[in-house]
């Protein structure tokens, strides 16, 4: 090969490789595509148009009346009604490690106004940043606080308080009550009997919904 020719070469090969660099939208492109159900999902993905609804949304609300795999049946509670509150209870039993895992809860949702401590002093107020003070929990005034009402002030808030029933489902809810109840029956509180259940709850929970939905097939 002359000297020339292999100038030539040499240049277009360079050319070519900042051609392939430059081109903007090189990140986008998937370039061929070989396996087409590999890059384009063939599932409407969710925020996706859906021609099969008449709303022609992807997102769907669950149906009205059914319950998800392993959660509990809606409560009946009715906001405001605080005398309901008060005999409001569940029978649902805890094992340690599902307390231990409603403590971890409290610690996110409840640790930064109530203190993981559980004295009302979390970070949040103690920081001066949240008027309102936070119930200490291990105060007098809430060691024998009826259960039904501590998960009303967790479904509905409570003055300073929002709700937490969002972030919570129906079992978390009441497996931080029962985290709360064990410490303060540690305090001096009542001790509600949440802790005697050794068996898996969403086990007992999914077989209770099976034979609800049983029952309404009758
Ligand atoms: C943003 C701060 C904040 C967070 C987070 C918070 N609380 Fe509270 N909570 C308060 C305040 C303030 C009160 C006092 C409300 C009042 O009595 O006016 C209160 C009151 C309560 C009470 C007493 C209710 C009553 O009827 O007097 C309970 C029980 C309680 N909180 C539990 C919880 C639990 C459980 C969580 C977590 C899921 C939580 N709180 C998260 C601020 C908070």
């Amino acid at each position: 090969m002359n000297k020339t020719k292999s100038i030539v070469v040499a240049s277009l090969m360079i050319g070519l490789s900042l051609a392939a660099c430059n081109s903007g939208d090189m990140r986008r492109n998937p370039g061929k595509v070989y396996a087409p159900d590999m890059t384009y999902s063939r599932a409407y993905d969710a925020y996706t148009e859906n021609p099969n609804f008449e709303d022609g949304q992807t997102s769907r609300l669950p149906v009205p009346g059914t319950v998800a795999m392993g959660h509990q049946l809606p409560d009946h509670l009715v906001e405001g009604d605080t005398n309901a509150y008060k005999s409001f209870t569940t029978s649902l039993r805890f094992s340690d490690a599902e307390i231990t895992e409603g403590g971890r809860l409290f610690n996110i949702y409840c640790g930064i106004c109530h203190g993981t401590a559980l004295d009302g002093n979390g970070p949040l107020y103690a920081s001066g940043k949240f008027a309102a003070m936070p119930a200490n929990l291990k105060d007098a005034k809430y060691l024998h606080m009826p259960v039904g009402q501590m998960y009303a002030a967790i479904k509905y808030g409570k003055n300073a308080m929002g709700s937490y029933a969002s972030q919570l489902d129906i079992k978390q809810r009441w497996q931080v009550i029962a985290y709360i109840k064990k410490a303060q029956s540690e305090n001096g509180g009542d001790a509600f009997t949440f802790g005697t259940g050794n068996a898996d709850t969403s086990k007992k929970m999914a077989m209770a919904v099976a034979d609800t939905a049983a029952k309404a097939k009758q």
